[in-house]
């Protein structure tokens, strides 16, 4: 196992170009698509083959770590103990299948359950952010990225899942209505990029670890706060209702949730 972290870093950013050329070349094709629990939640050809191509990669490059994939091409984990990846072939389906773009291909690269780097490559803008501990900072290709300025709810726009809105699910509503307005983009890796960009302040939905395993060690490195809708840490073998966002706005939400506890 190389403990070379920069190295590590320049192999897995290799293996993502390729990656990205790879669907390229395979969206000029039509997609083959299967619905998997709804018509809503979608995979395609090109999802399964990516994630079974950067899992081959992943295993030349860390072949005793364990392997997390959306796809069920990986190991079945039931710890994240030693070196873990947590990889999403296609963030973003839905949009990749309607719009041929906001999708993005994601890696999150953990340590005995500590976020050590992470990749998000918007595949149609040709940008990857990458970062982590490991490499002291944040990249979007080779520009670092500055810490998002500190903004209160009150004061920045926040990303948000449809249908936690749609059903009010933890008090979206209220905290939609106490922001500057709601942004809803289809993709997790999508809105983390967003938030990076300084458009959003934050970002709420449900999501499972692949969903926000890259975003987490990125907004983490950037000093947005990543938890559960209550504060708690994410656990990283299930799925959670995850809150990324500024200090402040973290304050003002988690304030929202405990209010109505009080009632
Ligand atoms: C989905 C997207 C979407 C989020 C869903 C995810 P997928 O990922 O990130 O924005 O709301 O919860 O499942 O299935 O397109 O990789
Ligand atoms: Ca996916
Ligand atoms: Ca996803």
């Amino acid at each position: 196992m190389s403990q070379d972290w920069q190295q590590l870093n320049t192999d897995v950013i290799a293996l993502l170009k390729e990656a990205r050329q790879n669907v390229l070349q395979k969206m000029r094709a039509p997609l083959t698509v299967a619905e998997k629990t709804s018509r809503k939640d979608l995979v395609t050809n090109v999802d399964k083959a990516n994630e079974k191509f950067l899992i081959e990669g992943i295993r030349r490059l860390d072949p005793d770590a364990q392997v997390l994939g959306e796809e069920g091409f990986g190991d079945q984990l039931t710890s994240l103990a030693g070196r873990v990846w947590i990889v999403d072939p296609i963030d973003g389906t839905m949009n990749f299948v309607k719009q041929q773009d906001n999708f993005a291909i994601m890696i999150g690269i953990y340590q005995d359950g500590v976020g050590q780097l992470g990749y998000i490559f918007d595949v149609m803008a040709n940008v990857l952010y990458f970062g982590g501990p490991q490499l002291g900072g944040v990249w979007a290709n080779d520009r670092e990225i500055q810490a998002p300025a500190d903004i209160a709810l009150a004061d920045g726009l926040i990303g948000a899942s449809g249908p936690l809105v749609i059903h009010d699910v933890a008090h979206m509503q209220k905290i939609v209505h106490d922001s500057a307005g709601m942004r809803i983009s289809g993709s997790a890796g999508i809105e983390i990029i967003n938030i990076m960009k300084g458009e959003t302040l934050g970002y709420i939905s449900h999501l499972k670890p692949w969903d926000i395993a890259a975003g987490q060690v990125l907004m983490n490195t950037l000093g947005v706060r990543v938890s559960t809708i209550d504060g708690k840490p994410l656990n990283m073998l299930s799925s959670n209702l995850v809150l990324v966002a500024t200090k402040k706005a973290q304050r003002d939400i988690l304030q929202i949730e405990e209010d109505d506890v009080s009632l």
